[in-house]
């Protein structure tokens, strides 16, 4: 038996892993029409699991100035195994606007434009409202929002809680549309 939703995520130091956690919570006991929420670590759990999921939650920090996280890298070639055309998909990232400002959240606008060329439904795109940044390859075209929920745990790490559970709302309600 698999769950609602598929979470997969790629982790380096272990930031957008406690975010996946926060994000089953939420979907399972935050919200009305709850959720069960299956995490994986693309590290050592193969992104193919994805097709038992009709919801997907993809999770990707921003590394090294603008290039994927090593996991996420290291399957990059691997995610066309899933079928995304029946799949509706929320994307989240890691980063830090004021370290890395002209690099803001890219590697979550490189997995948007991956996904939705293979036909995924992308849900959650998330205002850039109250970040500081300079440069940003997460964002939508008319530049107003990012393509999923950015978190900043480096600045705005009191943000993030609120903004988990905000964003998990909008998400399941975009997951039933
Ligand atoms: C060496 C290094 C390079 C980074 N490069 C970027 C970057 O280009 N853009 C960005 O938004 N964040 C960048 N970050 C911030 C990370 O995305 C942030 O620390 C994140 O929480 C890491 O997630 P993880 O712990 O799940 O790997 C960088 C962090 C480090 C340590």
């Amino acid at each position: 038996m698999t769950g609602d939703i598929g979470l997969f995520y790629g982790s380096t130091t272990c930031y957008t892993e406690m975010a996946a956690e926060k994000i089953r919570d939420a979907m399972g006991t935050n919200i009305a029409g709850t959720s069960r929420v299956d995490l994986f670590d693309i590290a050592n759990q193969p992104i193919a699991l994805a097709n038992a999921y009709q919801q997907v939650i993809l999770g990707i920090p921003t590394w090294d100035y603008g290039e994927l996280e090593e996991s996420w890298e290291n399957i990059w070639e691997d995610i066309d195994q899933v079928n995304w055309r029946d799949k509706s998909v929320a994307l989240y990232g890691l980063g830090d606007q004021l370290g890395y400002p002209d690099w803001f959240q890219d590697a979550m606008g490189y997995l948007a434009a991956r996904i939705t060329s293979l036909g995924a439904r992308c849900v959650g795109q998330w205002p850039t409202t109250g970040y500081r940044f300079t440069g940003s390859q997460g964002l939508t075209k008319d530049g107003d929002y990012f393509v999923g929920l950015a978190l900043d745990d480096e600045n705005d790490f009191e943000l993030s809680d609120a903004r988990i559970l905000r964003w998990c709302r909008q998400v399941s309600d975009e997951f039933e549309m």
